[in-house]
């Protein structure tokens, strides 16, 4: 049994650091970022020198402002004394408030007092965790305040990392490009998605290229078809403000669903460098095509029973909400390898459960000696019960021949001891240690914002029926007809 390496990971060499979070009285901050923070503090993942500075309005101490997320944290279920106290020496709470610019002034004194004692500069990371709409004013907050100049021999760059939604469009998505591109070079900038630091998404790339076995078959001669499903078992009750006017196109395929698209799709990169692992991807989210004429055919929307009203009890008001809580998808990739190849995506909320998985349908056998071969499966199942499964046709014992469709499981429980760092813990980690690799860049944004606009913006998009479906399925019978057409059904069931 190998052992995650989650406890020999040093960060005590990374040097002197103070990280500072705009939004942190979020639910992102409570449920993510603060939880990934106190952990890798208790695996000492953090530098050895590091500061934390949590900006929010409202008017906290640190410890006031730990013990509130402490309390609001859905993930975090106890802290013990020792290490509260262990992690409040790093936490400095800031009152800080856009409509009030001196705060930031006073920000930028904080963080300069914190390299004074030693006079020992420190890496300036900001991660923006605040509602989109604020990205803009804090980078301008940011190079007004005085926030980017660190000490004076300092020669480490500033760098922010930007949370999702990177825009609502591709023209956001661009303007938003060109304000961070004014102010910083696109290696100080990490945008992130969180699908991109898990485990079993990073293991993508190394079952494709690190196995002699798969890379030959991976190509329209051997391959008939790949899904991707992303099946939630939550509503959108509670992020109504965001979910209502963005959807499940916007909200999953955009990022999640296109990020894991392109590592199933795109070619080996010449080396691991974060250049040529982006310049990879976005062949693949370039040669997406446009659905055009064929709109109607290959695309799905659905909405759960209950959403409007509880959209409408979001808005106090009634009314009819058109937003798809469900979506599937038939896309092709213009790429040689993947000439005729459909890969089938979906996600829906208020589904029968949570569960996230990619399979690659291999073509059956071209002659099949033996009744009853079925084509192989290689399923990466992303979460839960991180695993790859391959479906493979054997013997049963006994006389006579018959077959067995057998699942070759690779569970990570059986496989790995320890713990599976978390995708936030991950990402943070790099983003400490400067690290772009698993971050997307400018154009991989653009390229997946102009695929997605391409679908929302049609004319078409609103008039497409918007087919009901009870909570708990897995989405509208009208996509399971859609998989019938092709002679499919969906294989995450
Ligand atoms: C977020 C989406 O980015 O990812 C949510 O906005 C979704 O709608 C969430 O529920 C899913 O993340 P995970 O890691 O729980 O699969």
């Amino acid at each position: 049994m190998a052992k995650s390496d989650i406890h020999t990971h040093i960060g005590h060499n990374l040097p002197p650091t103070v990280l500072t979070i705009f939004g942190a009285t979020g639910d992102l901050s409570a449920d993510y970022l603060l939880p990934a923070l106190l952990h890798m503090d208790s695996h000492h993942l953090l530098p050895k020198t590091f500061k934390l500075v949590c900006v929010g309005r409202k008017p906290f101490t640190s410890k006031s402002y730990l013990d509130f997320i402490l309390k609001k944290s859905r993930v975090i279920k106890k802290l013990a004394p020792a290490k509260k106290a262990k992690f409040l020496k790093y936490l400095v709470y800031h009152v800080g408030d856009f409509d009030r610019p001196e705060s930031f002034i006073e920000l930028a004194k904080v963080l300069a007092d914190k390299e004074k004692p030693k006079h020992e500069c420190h890496n300036r990371l900001f991660y923006f965790a605040t509602k989109p709409q604020q990205f803009a004013a804090i980078t301008k907050i940011l190079q007004t305040s005085g926030l980017l100049m660190a000490c004076a021999a300092h020669e480490r760059k500033v760098r922010v990392l930007v949370e999702k939604p990177f825009g609502f469009n591709l023209k956001s998505a661009q303007s938003l490009n060109q304000l961070l591109l004014k102010y910083f070079s696109e290696d100080q900038i990490y945008r992130i998605d969180h699908y991109a630091g898990k485990e079993t998404v990073q293991n993508l790339m190394v079952v494709r290229f690190a196995n002699s076995l798969f890379e030959p078959l991976w190509n329209n001669r051997f391959i008939d078809h790949v899904e991707i499903s992303v099946l939630e078992k939550d509503g959108a009750a509670g992020r109504m403000g965001y979910y209502d006017s963005t959807g499940a196109i916007k909200d999953f395929l955009q990022n999640h669903i296109l990020q894991m698209l392109a590592l199933i799709a795109m070619d080996e990169p010449y080396n691991l460098t974060s250049q040529f692992i982006r310049d990879e991807k976005l062949k693949v989210l370039k040669a997406l095509e446009t659905l055009k004429e064929k709109f109607a055919s290959h695309l799905i929307k659905g909405q759960y029973e209950g959403y409007a009203k509880e959209a409408a009890d979001f808005r106090k008001e009634e009314g009819v909400s058109g937003t798809e809580t469900y979506f599937a998808l038939k896309a092709y990739i213009n790429l040689p390898r993947w000439q005729g190849v459909p890969f089938y995506l979906r996600t829906g909320k208020r589904l029968s459960k949570k569960l996230t998985q990619i399979s690659v349908h291999f073509r059956e056998p071209v002659r099949c000696l033996f009744e009853g071969c079925s084509a192989n499966v290689l399923t990466f199942q992303i979460q839960p019960d991180e695993a790859v499964h391959l479906q493979i046709n054997n013997k049963i014992p006994g006389f006579g021949i018959k077959l067995h469709q057998a699942d070759w499981e690779f569970g990570y429980k059986m496989a790995f001891k320890g713990e599976i760092p978390g995708a936030y813990e991950r990402l943070l980690l790099d983003f400490l240690e400067g690290d772009q690799r698993l971050f997307i860049r400018s154009d991989e944004i653009e390229a997946a914002w102009k695929f997605v606009d391409s679908i929302t913006e049609n004319p078409q998009f609103k008039k497409l029926p918007l087919y009901k479906y009870r909570g708990g399925i897995n989405g509208p019978k009208e996509a399971d007809e859609f998989m019938d057409k092709d002679l499919k059904e969906w294989w995450t069931k």
